[in-house]
């Protein structure tokens, strides 16, 4: 009997095309999730699906889906899926690791860059007609070669960064729950250190851990104010590691010097006191979005979902 699949977002034709033919798809083409409701009918009679990031894919969801075998997610990030409600469900849950490490890596750096140089504020003023004349004390940024990077999460991507901050012949710490071998820490030129170390001692904190109990505000008040004032956040990762309140108050009260945020903790509502906030740049959740990889991203999902309606094992698990 040919599966029947739902796929939960707009995605590639070629991806579509490779999933129906082996499947039966059911595509949801609005531009807004399915809300819940919806989502549990239609898996009703579904063998796979392949969703995104904002499908909340929970207890009860899995378990109006009695022919569910496969919950194949389009992120490498996997949050938003109860995986051992899953599991003890005997469903496959797949994510898409490895395809989006350097293009979320880069755009790290992008917003590294743009809030170290000012870049967004700079646009700002150029547009704006306010460029009348060379200023020497104008738009004065910070440094970013030779400074002090910290990596909070030192896993695939968080290597992948902290690779980038050779070139820029950087001092490279990190903190992980577990130490990167000897190998990687030379090649890298990174050292594991502490919480409160890595704090004090970075000029630009990014981060690149999974969201889970353990990291959920990992970033609060206390961590903020343990940061050099003239030190820059990054989040590329998931907005609920930090408290977005605590940290309008550090830009705002110059605990720290700025921001780049790609991710917000109630997505895609935006907390409205950074909004007026010229020490931050945001973005709408993008950094894995070239169009190279969002194409790989669709493609291993795809992958994913057919390898276990196949009977056979998926290339990328979430254990
Ligand atoms: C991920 O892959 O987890 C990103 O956040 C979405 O591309």
């Amino acid at each position: 009997m040919v599966p029947k699949i739902l796929i939960s977002m707009g995605l590639f034709n070629d991806a579509i095309e490779f999933a129906r033919s082996r499947a039966e798809v059911d595509l949801h083409t609005g531009q807004d999730p399915l809300p819940k409701s919806a989502l549990m009918a239609r898996l009703r009679d579904k063998d796979g699906l392949i969703c995104q990031i904002t499908d909340a894919i929970d207890d009860e969801v899995l378990g109006a889906a009695p022919r569910l075998r496969v919950v194949a997610n389009v992120a490498v990030g996997y949050n938003n899926i109860d995986v051992p409600a899953a599991h003890r469900r005997g469903i496959v849950v797949t994510n898409t690791p490895d395809v989006l490490t350097d293009t979320t890596a880069d755009f790290a750096w992008a917003l590294l860059m743009a809030t170290a140089r000012r870049v967004v504020e700079a646009d700002k003023y150029v547009r704006a007609g306010q460029w009348h004349r060379w200023e020497f004390l104008r738009l004065l940024g910070s440094d970013v070669h030779g400074k002090t990077l910290g990596v909070i999460g030192f896993g695939r991507i968080g290597r992948a960064v902290a690779r980038r901050a050779l070139g820029f012949d950087m001092r490279v710490l990190y903190q992980d729950t577990v130490r990167a071998d000897a190998p990687t820490e030379r090649e890298l030129r990174a050292t594991f250190v502490d919480m409160a170390t890595l704090l004090h001692e970075a000029d630009f904190v990014t981060l690149h851990s999974l969201l889970t109990t353990e990291t959920r505000h990992l970033i609060d008040a206390a961590a903020l104010r343990a940061m050099k004032k003239t030190a820059y956040l990054i989040n590329a990762a998931r907005g609920p590691i930090v408290d977005e309140a605590a940290l309008v108050r550090a830009l705002t009260e110059r605990w720290i010097a700025g921001a780049g945020l790609d991710v917000f903790e109630e997505e895609p509502h935006v907390h409205p006191g950074l909004l007026g906030l010229d020490n931050v740049v945001l973005a709408p959740h993008i950094a894995s979005a070239s169009d190279a990889t969002r194409h790989k991203m669709a493609t291993l999902a795809v992958e994913n979902c057919l390898a276990v309606l196949d009977g056979k094992p998926p290339l990328t698990p979430v254990r």
